[in-house]
């Protein structure tokens, strides 16, 4: 029980006591926690009961610690297992580490707040705001103590291997049912190169309406993850796993349009593609944040299953119009909205709902797939 790996659930039992599983319906109270197994492997927890496993996974990001955050009462009304915060989860947007700190303050006491930690149980990772400075990647100076104040409000447990590396990436995995579920999450912004302004390149083409502020880099000498991350990622990537889900601050999937995404790195987002295809990891989704509105994009290419990214991204947040996006086949959703993920695993080819409702508990998205659709029919990693 001296665990690093049971401490997190000592840690965090509070949380645990209310921490449920809808499994087909069916509500699973996981008071009798003791009882489940836990295994440490590689820095990722595996902690299920073997006749559950997650199945519903709410998810959000943008979201001003200056105003009321209701949505997040409405995410609770779907009884999510995990509600995964994606970034921008407050605009911190400063160099001074008391002003950060206080203003994650400020978000941990709305009482909104309070009540999703107790009704579910909260992971996160960050975006540039959280992170500290907007659109700020490896050069923002205060990057190690921004780190301590997250791992501090997100109660990062003890013997996390978050406290054995730079930057905060982490990933999870649940097992049970006889099917495992990977949740990873990125650092889009400690390792993160500069990016390139915007100079013009496109004017004069009509779907650029707006000020564009980058331009995608030309040359492969810049990095998005950093080598450290990537290298982690593939360890990650060749863990067996049925379902992947791939938690990025910034859109994966999305076609340019001169705002922040890994469209400005387009040889970190091939390196991403052709990691998936030469680890032969099955079951990648990405759920991304912090463009003020919701959607889902699909990214194709060759010799790889479709890659779904599904943008949540209005906590509190709004934008008054959607960038041109070629990659998106549902949405845009414009009205303050979570994303809600719910795997059916009593299917023997378990479908995948993928879901945006809006601050007035309206579904506005429903995209459904398969797990079999998410396979490249080439073995390995599976
Ligand atoms: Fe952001």
């Amino acid at each position: 029980m001296d665990t690093p790996e049971t401490r997190e659930y000592i840690a965090g039992k509070g949380r645990v006591r209310n921490f449920t599983t809808n499994l087909a319906h069916k509500t699973i109270d996981m008071r009798g926690f003791l009882s489940i197994s836990l295994l440490l492997l590689a820095g990722s927890i595996i902690a299920q009961e073997p006749d559950s496993l997650i199945a519903r996974i709410a998810f959000g990001s943008c979201g001003h610690e200056d105003q009321p955050q209701p949505i997040l009462d409405t995410v609770l009304k779907h009884h999510p297992d995990l509600f995964i915060f994606l970034g921008d989860n407050i605009y911190g947007d400063t160099k001074d580490m008391q002003v950060l700190r206080d203003k994650y303050a400020q978000l941990g006491a709305k009482p909104e707040f309070q009540r999703l930690k107790a009704g579910t149980r909260l992971l996160a990772t960050w975006d540039d705001h959280d992170y500290g400075w907007n659109d700020a990647g490896r050069h923002y100076p205060f990057k190690a103590e921004s780190k301590q104040i997250f791992l501090d409000f997100w109660e990062e447990p003890a013997g996390s291997d978050r406290f054995n590396h730079p930057g905060i990436y982490h990933s999870y995995m649940f097992e049970g049912l006889g099917r495992r579920l990977q949740l990873i999450l990125l650092d889009n912004r400690t390792f993160r190169d500069n990016l390139r302004s915007y100079k013009g390149e496109l004017k004069g083409d009509g779907r650029f309406f707006y000020t564009l502020d980058y331009y995608p880099h030309e040359t492969p000498d810049s990095t998005l993850l950093g080598e450290e991350q990537w290298k982690w990622l593939e360890q990650e990537l060749c863990k067996p796993a049925d379902l992947r889900i791939i938690g990025s601050g910034t859109q994966f999937g999305i076609s340019y349009n001169g705002y922040e995404a890994w469209a400005n790195f387009p040889h970190e987002r091939q390196r991403m593609l052709n990691l998936i295809r030469q680890t032969g990891a099955n079951g990648v989704l990405f759920l991304t944040g912090d463009v003020h509105y919701g959607e889902i994009s699909k990214l194709e290419s060759p010799g790889l299953y479709p890659i779904y990214d599904i943008t949540a991204s209005g906590i509190t947040s709004t934008w008054s119009f959607a960038t041109p996006n070629t990659n998106r086949i549902e949405g845009p959703v414009m009205d303050n909205h979570f994303g809600l993920l719910t795997i059916d695993w009593s299917d023997p080819d378990p479908t995948i709902s993928m879901e945006i409702y809006d601050i007035r508990n309206n579904q506005r998205v429903e995209y459904q797939v398969r797990l079999s659709e998410l396979r490249s029919g080439k073995s390995g990693g599976n």
